[in-house]
């Protein structure tokens, strides 16, 4: 299979687990808390990640898979790695606020290859192919250059890692007066799309782990825009959490968010 077909069929499994996702609104939800009554899990989240996994191993046996939900960590740094989340926004899920995606990155040895982020309650499909341009539904979508008083900026309030409310709350009080106004929408894949086809200006949060970001990422360096550290250092992918600040580097400047 050529590349191009591989991608069109992880388009293809990415499109049918929305389905499923949208299907949860009739069947009932099975949840389970992780690390905390924050933390949640449910049969869909695994079950979009089995199929997901077993649509890309059917077509490349040897890839390797980093993916929220099974405790086996993949080599993230091989020549076909995969960094799915399969719903990003579990919250939203079961809280039926919709605002939830399904994550897929594909790296090839540590570099940037292949991002998609699908919100099926939206209906939107946000891609990228690294070198290609990033694209919303098939249009080509460019980060926001307005200022920052005129833009909206998103963040999420790291709410597994509760020692980091108060940093998280602080930078949301200090950027608030200088933009229009601020969001928490409950996804990181998705706010970072959000950000990439210009409807925010930045966003940000105090940790995230790599499949809350890594498509995202690959779609928001493709539509012109940085990802960052709060420190200001650009992001290796890699298992490790890492804070994220993504968004025009100018509006991020503005801001005064970096080492605030
Ligand atoms: C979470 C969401 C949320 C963000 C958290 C993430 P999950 O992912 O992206 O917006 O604030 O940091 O962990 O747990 O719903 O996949
Ligand atoms: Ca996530
Ligand atoms: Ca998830």
């Amino acid at each position: 299979m050529t590349r191009n077909s591989i991608i069109d069929s992880i388009c293809s499994a990415i499109l049918s687990s929305g389905k499923i996702i949208l299907s949860a609104a009739e069947e009932g939800l099975k949840i389970t808390e992780k690390t905390s009554a924050r933390d949640l899990v449910t049969q869909y989240d695994r079950l979009v990640q089995e199929r997901l996994i077993a649509a890309i191993s059917e077509m490349l046996p040897d890839a390797q898979f980093v993916s929220e939900e099974s405790s086996a960590k993949g080599n993230i740094d091989a020549v076909d790695a995969f960094i799915i989340d399969p719903i990003d926004g579990t919250t939203n899920f079961v809280h039926r606020m919709g605002n939830c995606a399904i994550s897929v990155a594909w790296y090839k040895s540590g570099k940037p290859f292949y991002g998609a982020v699908y919100d099926p309650f939206a209906g939107e499909f946000f891609d990228a192919k690294a070198g290609d341009g990033a694209f919303l539904n098939g249009e080509p979508i460019r980060v926001s250059d307005v200022p920052l008083k005129n833009s909206i900026v998103l963040f999420g309030t790291a709410p597994y890692n509760p020692e980091l409310t108060d940093e998280t709350f602080d930078l949301v009080k200090s950027v608030f007066g200088k933009c229009q106004d601020v969001r928490r929408m409950g996804s990181a894949a998705l706010d970072i799309c959000h950000v990439a086809c210009g409807r925010a200006g930045f966003y940000f949060e105090a940790t995230l782990s790599p499949w809350d970001y890594a498509a995202a990422a690959i779609i928001l360096g493709e539509s012109g825009g940085n990802l960052v550290d709060l420190s200001g250092n650009e992001i290796k992918l890699s298992l490790e959490k890492t804070s994220v600040v993504a968004g025009n580097k100018n509006i991020i400047a503005e801001s005064g968010i970096i080492n605030a």
